[in-house]
């Protein structure tokens, strides 16, 4: 059902109404512990037709969220960090599907978000009080001038080739602060499999899921094009890559690796400055 949107979202035009899919969502008692239906129950309930994760099945867009941020406060948990996070950066942000959480999580926090998408950011502004920032395709160019508690970079290198990866990881881990914490999430060995045998939900080709798969297996990064493009489309990256990454960076220590953690889909991998 649509909506008009409240007085502060209205310049937005396109909103729908999501009450419904958390209704549905909440009446599965046997899905959610009560602190998740807690979270869910608190969760900002305005998403952006603009929003390409929102699809077919709205209650699942909510539990994606859900299992972020229980990432998220598992990450915080082993870093021994959870207590002071003052600043966060969800890099890329889309639309806010995690931010959300993250905003009734880290209700005083100053969250900054970040992604290519102009009306992405804007309306990540408006609707979750972020700060916004525009991205770039090439990370050395986008301006940011703070460091961060916390970052969560969910399925940004899921679709990158592996020069802009290591310039993603460049930027994103020159903006930690100390004891801060990096969390990234990857395609890694679990959705190579579903690639290979369901190419058509990640909008491959069966030869191109084919060729991402061989040259994981062989080198622990894969990619492949979306068809039409020449820039984007969909990687895996092994959790042993990253780490290979961050073990040449001095000050920093792995701290979280679940595989097919989120939404028992991507890999989350987590590394904390030590310095
Ligand atoms: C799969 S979506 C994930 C979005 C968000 N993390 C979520 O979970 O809903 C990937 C996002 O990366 C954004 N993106 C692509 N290239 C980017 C870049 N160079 N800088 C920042 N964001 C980018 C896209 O616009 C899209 O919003």
């Amino acid at each position: 059902m649509k909506i008009a949107a409240p007085a502060p979202l209205r310049k937005f035009k396109r909103f729908v109404d999501v009450q419904t899919a958390c209704r549905r969502l909440l009446s599965n008692t046997d899905l959610l512990t009560p602190k998740q239906r807690d979270l869910v129950n608190g969760v900002a309930k305005i998403v952006s037709l603009d929003d390409e994760m929102y699809g077919r099945r709205p209650e699942h867009y909510f539990q994606v969220g859900l299992s972020a941020i229980e990432n998220i406060n598992d990450v915080l948990a082993a870093a021994g960090v959870g207590r002071s996070i003052k600043r966060i950066l969800d890099f890329p942000c889309g639309h806010g599907r995690v931010l959300r959480y993250l905003r009734q999580q880290f209700p005083a926090a100053e969250i900054y978000a970040g992604v290519i998408d102009t009306g992405a950011v804007a309306f990540c502004e408006e609707a979750f009080g972020a700060i916004g920032i525009k991205s770039d395709t090439d990370f050395r160019k986008v301006a940011l001038d703070r460091k961060f508690d916390l970052i969560w970079c969910g399925s940004l290198i899921t679709h990158l080739q592996e020069e802009p990866t290591l310039q993603l990881f460049e930027f994103l881990s020159s903006h930690v602060d100390r004891r801060g914490v990096l969390v990234i999430t990857t395609h890694g060995s679990f959705a190579t499999q579903l690639m290979v045998q369901k190419s058509h939900k990640y909008g491959l080709t069966e030869e191109a899921a084919r060729s991402i798969a061989a040259a994981y297996a062989a080198t622990g990064y894969g990619y492949a094009h979306y068809p039409g493009r020449t820039d984007y489309g969909i990687a895996a990256v092994s959790p042993d890559w990253i780490r290979a990454y961050f073990r040449r960076k001095e000050g920093w220590k792995e701290i979280y690796c679940k595989e097919h953690g989120w939404d028992d889909h991507q890999d989350v991998i987590a590394f904390a400055r030590q310095d």
